[in-house]
């Protein structure tokens, strides 16, 4: 299977020339002018578009036991949606609860994804409870099931959350293994108390998610991870940061020496607080954790991309259904959708809406029209953070988010001249909403593909389901 992609302008997070790219058993084997054709190979002639590194998401969850009820992409529709927004790569989060075994949890996990994903995955390994088993476990996803990054949840207090003790457990045993902890930081204890606060004041709808846990919550929680990072000399990385407060408490802690990466997520950059304050319970569509921000905090985020301070823009890729389970915060609800998952017996209200947003398909394209064409990010930031600062973190690089000879033939074949519209009645996530209904976007990835393979053309869906392979991951020395 060869690939001879001719005369595209190719961007990457540090260069842009014009040269044609040979695909050969899935990885680039050439890039020159004027390549001469193998036989066999296809040609695609890229004049007029850009051709980027796949881009890589490394925050998403698809198999997700939550609040009640399940995550409603499975890895065929996930990783389809992603793959028609031009990203080629996933890092799923696993999030087992506290009564299972991590390792046996990443075992599942893959076993989910095996099969089904279009895209290339791997995961990092969530630890919700440390005990006497936990550092063993954690020696084995990393030695045996190749996976290099964890995954700690400080806030979620009675779910994912962790305490301080466990926390500290498994920093020391992150840098023992020479692995990177990634982190949810709000604090668990303040988000609990102000919601029963909340909630016994009446104020129950979506647009009181904000409120119960403010910027504050969230850059207390940032500070906490940054003590304890800075006591064990762990490699972290803060997921989905919605303000300035947050990052600046990263960005001190980074002045101190601690290693510390930043990812926001394509909500906090596009959405504002307004929209949980939609009427007649529609609100409950934008709520997620932390929770989406004001015009001003999304300013500042825009200005981080820009200059470097934030590392990668991620989705947090979460879909419930609106009609459904987004409703079982609604007053009148009083059951759990999911046969399995106990009924909460609990008057609803908003501390019951699933957290979560569908986005994976949408992230490269609201970068690109609310980044790029409005000139508030060059396509080189585009590219590194959508792809190829997720791949140095994640230890996937050069093999991902580069376009160079031998790494993976994941290139996305981009035509900047396109428009359109944003809708669920034309994407391919499960979801039956879109968090974007309507919007406007510029650019879409024409034609994508996988380690050679052509799985989007003319942005129409061509792919395998199944061909993603698990990206085996080292620590980093
Ligand atoms: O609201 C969110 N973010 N849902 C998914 C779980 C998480 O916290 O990442
Ligand atoms: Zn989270
Ligand atoms: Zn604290
Ligand atoms: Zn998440």
């Amino acid at each position: 299977m060869s690939l001879l992609i001719r005369n595209g302008d190719i961007v990457t997070a540090t260069t842009r020339f014009t040269a044609d790219i040979l695909c050969e058993n899935g990885v680039i084997t050439a890039i020159d002018r004027d390549l001469p054709v193998p036989p066999g190979a296809e040609v695609i002639d890229a004049t007029g578009k850009v051709v980027f590194p796949g881009f890589i998401d490394p925050h998403v969850h698809i198999y997700l036991p939550f609040m009640g009820t399940y995550a409603k992409d499975d890895w065929a529709s996930g990783s389809k949606a992603a793959l028609m927004g031009g990203t080629t790569t996933l890092i799923e989060m696993c999030c087992p609860s506290r009564a299972e075994d991590p390792l046996e949890a990443i075992r599942l996990w893959k076993s989910k994804a095996a099969g089904l994903a279009s895209c290339d995955y791997t995961f990092h390994a969530g630890i919700t409870k440390f005990d006497d088993t936990t550092a063993a476990a954690m020696t084995a996803i990393v030695k045996e099931e190749a996976i290099s990054s964890f995954k700690v949840f400080l806030a979620y207090k009675g779910a994912f959350g962790i305490d301080d003790t466990e926390l500290y457990r498994t920093l020391v045993t992150v840098k023992e293994l020479g692995a990177v902890l990634t982190a949810h930081c709000e604090n668990a204890e303040l988000v609990a108390e102000t919601q029963k606060k909340l909630v016994a004041e009446g104020k129950t709808g979506p647009e009181w998610h904000e409120p119960s846990r403010p910027i504050s919550v969230e850059a207390e929680g940032c500070h906490h991870l940054m003590t304890f990072a800075g006591m064990t000399g762990t490699e972290v990385y803060v997921v989905h940061t919605s303000c300035r407060p947050a990052v600046e408490a990263i960005v001190e802690a980074r002045a101190r020496g601690v290693k510390a990466g930043i990812e926001t997520v394509a909500p906090y950059l596009t959405l504002d607080s307004s929209y949980a304050e939609k009427p007649e319970f529609e609100g409950a569509k934008w709520v997620m954790s932390p929770p989406i921000r004001s015009k001003e905090q999304q300013e500042f985020l825009w200005q981080c991309l820009a200059d470097g301070t934030i590392d990668t823009v991620a989705t947090d890729h979460a879909p419930f259904d609106f009609a459904t389970q987004k409703h079982m915060g609604h007053p009148e609800a009083d059951k759990a959708v999911d046969a399995s998952f106990e009924p909460t017996g609990k008057p609803a209200n908003f501390t019951l809406i699933p957290n979560g947003i569908p986005s994976v398909e949408e992230r490269v394209k609201l970068l690109y029209t609310h980044g790029v064409a409005t000139g508030r990010i060059d396509l080189h930031a585009f590219v590194r953070l959508a792809s190829t600062r997720a791949a140095e973190i994640f230890g996937l690089y050069p093999r991902k988010g580069e376009v160079a000879l031998g790494s993976d033939a994941d290139l996305v074949i981009w035509d900047p001249a396109w428009r359109g519209i944003i809708s669920a009645a034309t994407h391919s996530m499960a979801t039956d909403y879109s968090a974007w209904e309507g919007w406007p976007v510029e650019g879409r990835p024409e034609l994508v593909t996988v380690r050679g393979k052509v799985m989007v053309r003319d942005g129409t869906w061509c792919g395998d389901t199944g061909w993603g392979t698990f990206l085996e991951r080292r620590p980093k020395d």
